[in-house]
């Protein structure tokens, strides 16, 4: 296994911490990635794909000669870049289409988990033409209730409505204004769970399973959780709301569960499986599955573990992975998104990017959305940067984190403050 030629697929944070392991790797021959930032540039080649043309995929493959292909984000996998490269020969990390379904239909996802009694929000599924039918459901149900778009809709697709006026308003909106889009074909109405949300990542060839530490994201714009949804602000590792025995229950009353059911409907899934937990007091429940690393989480687990990311994409890729935990650090990580004025909703592009070169050993930058410009660094993203902290303590972590963000400056640069918070303070009350 040495010298293999690899190519990620994607563009975010998620694929540059993803080129950055790999790059580590004794075992890498040559590096590319599809469509990459100015962040991968010093160490992976970028391709010029489109990647949704799945046959060019394939002849850039054998015209590289890759070994390996990485696909970060969900949308290439639900659309079945991972069938098409198998088919064609090549190793692949990254599940099937009709396993990336554990994140491209909710209503699939709830079968799943029924079938396998793995315990999850109460709900129902409904088809186009029972949106009434399902709006009659929601207000049956006791408030908070949840209603979601059954396919990908980029983080959107989901609305927690507090009140009547909210069921109404979502399904005037869905049946009028063709909210949630293409992704409302199924709509799912679900209880509304109580608690803390964690992640958990467990890279899989289908049957065995290695888990990475659990991970809490924070999704929302603004301090303390509020305003619109955003692809993730921040993230940490270790989270402390899951313990080490609960990271055990998860495992062998979610995640194994699922991987067996998926089996006896003959779909074997390769690659991550990420679990978005509701630790509730009745204990984890799933809110969702999805079948690829998160974004902003890889940024914090890839500089976490001891792994050779390589080899062990490779071994998931090929059926040849080991049960266990990965090696990972026992420091922790802290990561905050610096991301455009606007968003989650519009901003501009082209900011000179200042500050990401003179950090401290502790400190590590993954570009998301950055371009180079005549050889200036220049945001092109929402999310534009990550810049994470390691420590012995959270807190350390943290103020590592912070301590990189404001050494970085583009205009109009918008952070949370509070990443990790939540994590300190459940440290401060045990
Ligand atoms: P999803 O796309 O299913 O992860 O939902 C996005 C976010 O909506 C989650 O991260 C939760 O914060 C929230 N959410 C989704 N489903 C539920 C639920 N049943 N109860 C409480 N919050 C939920
Ligand atoms: N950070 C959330 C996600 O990647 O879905």
């Amino acid at each position: 296994m040495n010298n293999l030629n690899v190519l990620i697929i994607g563009g975010g944070g998620r694929e540059h911490a993803l080129a950055w392991a790999i790059s580590r790797s004794e075992h890498l021959g040559n590096l590319y990635i599809a469509p990459g930032n100015a962040g991968t540039l010093l160490i992976a080649e970028s391709l010029d794909l489109d990647v949704s043309d799945h046959q060019s995929v394939i002849n850039s493959v054998a015209e590289h000669s890759v070994d390996l292909v990485v696909i970060g984000p969900e949308q290439p996998l639900v659309a079945g870049l991972a069938d098409d490269l198998r088919a064609a020969g090549c190793a692949v990390f990254g599940p099937d289409k009709a396993a990336a379904q554990l994140e491209g239909s909710k209503a699939f996802a709830k079968s799943v988990m029924k079938a396998a009694g793995v315990p999850t929000a109460a709900w129902r599924d409904f088809g186009k033409d029972e949106l009434e039918e399902a709006r009659t459901y929601a207000l049956d149900q006791q408030l908070p209730v949840v209603v979601k778009a059954d396919g990908l809709a980029s983080g959107k697709g989901v609305v927690i409505c507090r009140s009547e006026d909210e069921v109404h308003a979502i399904f005037d909106q869905i049946l009028n204004e063709g909210a949630f889009g293409d992704a409302a074909s199924r709509v799912v109405v679900e209880e509304f769970m109580e608690g803390e949300e964690a992640s958990v990542f467990a890279v899989t060839d289908g049957e065995h399973v290695k888990l990475f530490p659990p991970v809490q994201d924070h999704k929302q714009i603004g301090e303390g959780g509020t305003g619109p949804n955003t692809g993730g602000m921040g993230a940490y590792l270790p989270a402390p709301v899951v313990s080490d025995e609960m990271l055990e229950e998860i495992e062998e009353s979610i995640i194994r569960p699922v991987l067996a059911e998926m089996k006896s409907r003959g779909i074997s899934y390769t690659g991550v499986l990420y679990t978005g937990l509701m630790i509730t007091k009745d204990g984890p429940k799933v809110v969702e599955f999805n079948c690829r690393f998160g974004d902003p989480e890889c940024q914090v687990l890839m500089p976490a573990t001891f792994e050779d990311v390589l080899t062990l994409c490779y071994q998931a890729a090929t059926g040849d992975l080991e049960d266990g935990r990965l090696a990972c650090s026992d420091l922790h990580f802290c990561g905050v998104i610096m991301a455009s004025a606007g968003y989650p909703g519009s901003y501009e592009k082209g900011k000179v990017i200042t500050g990401t070169e003179q950090m401290d050993k502790d400190i590590l930058v993954y570009h998301s959305g950055t371009s180079s410009e005549n050889g200036r660094l220049v945001t092109a993203g929402g999310r534009v940067l990550c810049v994470v902290g390691r420590g012995a303590t959270l807190d350390k972590a943290i103020q590592r984190a912070y301590s990189g963000v404001k050494n970085i400056d583009f205009e109009g640069a918008y952070f949370r403050s509070d990443i990790g918070r939540k994590g300190l303070m459940r440290e401060l009350n045990a």
